[in-house]
């Protein structure tokens, strides 16, 4: 079956969740990236992946007089906010933990929309000092509640055992490392994709197909 939004490949969003300078969250993201490169689904073009920077967009904290759920967006970086998010079927989102939560400017640019994440699959990638799992925890009741699609396998990354500080100064701290995962988390990473590309092909709750099963179900 088709994916819902379309019949190509499915568009995975990689939205890179932090903006300080010296972040880790772009190499996180590349090497999310390699490792979707390698993916069966990505190899034989049924998925595609495009990276979306936070520290790109630049938005302001919300300023939209009316809410997302009713899609009357006023601003211009909204609507090329909602124009990117809306052109992908699917997503993963990279977000470090921030005081056992997201950063605001996750949380920011998760407010701004809604229709964009309704449905579709998404799948979280967190780091951490211990895995950033608090985070992770925290993203998945936000994303419930504009009605991704989270999948079951998460994946984390701990600073101190999946990136490399040999040479680095021990009292600089910032001092961002070299990104180095074992290999379970290319294979977790992996397990992910899998499930989110399994997902977007998947009829939404709302599709024509899956209101068909229901009233089967039903009737
Ligand atoms: C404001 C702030 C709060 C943090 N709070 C936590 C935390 O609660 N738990 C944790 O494991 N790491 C915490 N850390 C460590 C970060 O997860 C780690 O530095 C990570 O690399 C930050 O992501 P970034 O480099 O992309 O900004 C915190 C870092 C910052 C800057």
């Amino acid at each position: 079956m088709e994916n819902a939004q379309t019949a190509g490949p499915v568009r995975i969003g990689l939205i890179v969740g932090s903006t300080r300078p010296g972040r880790r969250g772009p190499a996180v993201a590349g090497w999310a990236t390699e490792v979707a490169a390698g993916h069966d689904a990505v190899r034989s073009g049924g998925a595609t992946v495009t990276v979306l920077d936070l520290a790109e967009q630049q938005l302001p904290l919300l300023d939209e007089p009316v809410p997302a759920m009713f899609g009357d967006y006023r601003n211009p970086h909204t609507r090329r906010w909602s124009a990117l998010v809306g052109a992908c079927d699917a997503f993963v989102f990279v977000t470090p933990e921030y005081n056992h939560s997201v950063p605001a400017v996750l949380k920011n640019a998760v407010d701004y929309l809604h229709a964009e994440w309704n449905g579709k699959p998404a799948g979280i990638l967190s780091y951490g000092v211990r895995g950033g799992t608090l985070a992770g925890e925290h993203l998945r009741q936000i994303l419930t509640e504009v009605r991704a699609m989270v999948v079951p396998t998460a994946v984390s990354l701990t600073v101190f055992t999946d990136f490399d500080f040999s040479g680095a100064d021990p009292s600089d701290p910032t001092a961002p490392g070299r990104i180095a995962p074992a290999t379970e988390r290319a294979e977790a990473l992996s397990a992910m994709l899998t499930e989110i590309v399994a997902q977007a092909h998947e009829p939404r709750p709302g599709d024509p197909v899956a209101a068909d099963a229901g009233a089967e179900r039903v009737g």
